[in-house]
């Protein structure tokens, strides 16, 4: 291998570490080039009475092929003008109580603009399975994978769901599954505090609209924005509590993250005992 190969192997793995796992345009952007300096305009000088005047150099309206653009829909991700915390949950809460069944929730979520995750991700990922089933099965985010098929659970980690799934007689035909972030957080990273809160108005009308029988949270961040307790998913997996919604409280229950279970295959057998439990609490509905 070359000296140039393997340096350029060794730029690519550190960016991969650093999180920027996906090309996000055919051709990288050097934003360290500095622009051409252009001459300071000077000052129009009126043309002498009866000079003719030429007609005005056209001005450049696009970059040269060789330069990159960004695409309009991509502002940075800490774009400018995104509207407060505030400001952004009321959006997301006026956005989420117009919408009146899942496509419109779906659209309402396009529509929100308070958020910087929808500009640096591919593809909404808004739910997969059937909403007439039972139980709504509620991840944490989108990662590479379900950016780019814009589905949740798709990847490593869920196809280790579809088999936990599997085992207790579950499949995307026989279950509803999303995520509390319709957008893939950038490098995968864990969804923070503020971004479950700003779209908690979205997954909040998502389950009733929904309104399954049972509900089935994948993993502490899951847990945690939905259940809202302090303890973390070692202590409140397998424990039911309730949903409240309206005149129905939903049976709900947190279960490991299969993510988590890959890198802890020591925690399957209580995982096991929490889809059992799923199973029996199924069974009873
Ligand atoms: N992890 C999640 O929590 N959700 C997905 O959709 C994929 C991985």
């Amino acid at each position: 291998m070359s000296i140039l190969t393997t340096e350029r192997a060794a730029l690519l793995r550190l960016q991969i570490e650093f999180g920027a796992d996906e090309a996000i345009l055919e051709a990288p952007v050097n934003r360290y080039r500095v622009p051409a300096q252009t001459a300071p305009t000077p000052a129009p000088v009126p043309p002498a009475a009866n000079t003719p005047v030429p007609p005005a150099a056209s001005a450049p309206t696009r970059p040269a092929a060789d330069e990159p653009t960004l695409p309009a829909r991509r502002p940075p991700a800490s774009a400018p003008g995104l509207p407060s915390q505030s400001a952004a949950m009321a959006s997301a809460r006026d956005l989420a109580a117009g919408a009146s069944d899942l496509a419109a929730l779906a659209l309402a979520i396009r529509a929100f603009d308070g958020s910087s995750l929808k500009f640096t991700a591919t593809n909404l990922v808004f739910a997969d399975g059937s909403p007439e089933a039972p139980s709504m099965w509620i991840g944490e985010a989108p990662g590479a994978d379900e950016d780019r098929q814009g589905k949740p659970f798709v990847g490593v980690s869920g196809q280790l769901l579809d088999r936990m799934m599997a085992a207790i007689g579950l499949d995307r035909r026989s279950a509803y599954i999303t995520n509390i972030l319709p957008w893939r957080p950038p490098g995968n990273r864990k969804p923070t505090p503020a971004e479950a809160e700003v779209f908690h108005p979205f997954l909040e009308r998502h389950i009733t609209l929904v309104r399954p029988k049972l509900i089935v949270l994948v993993g502490g961040t899951a847990a945690t924005a939905v259940l809202k307790r302090p303890e973390g998913i070692t202590r409140i997996h397998g424990r039911w509590f309730t949903y409240e919604l309206g005149d129905a409280p939903v049976p709900t229950i947190a279960i490991f993250h299969p993510a988590y279970l890959l890198r802890q295959p020591a925690l399957k057998r209580e995982a096991w005992r929490d889809l059992l439990a799923i199973k029996e609490r199924l069974a009873a509905t």
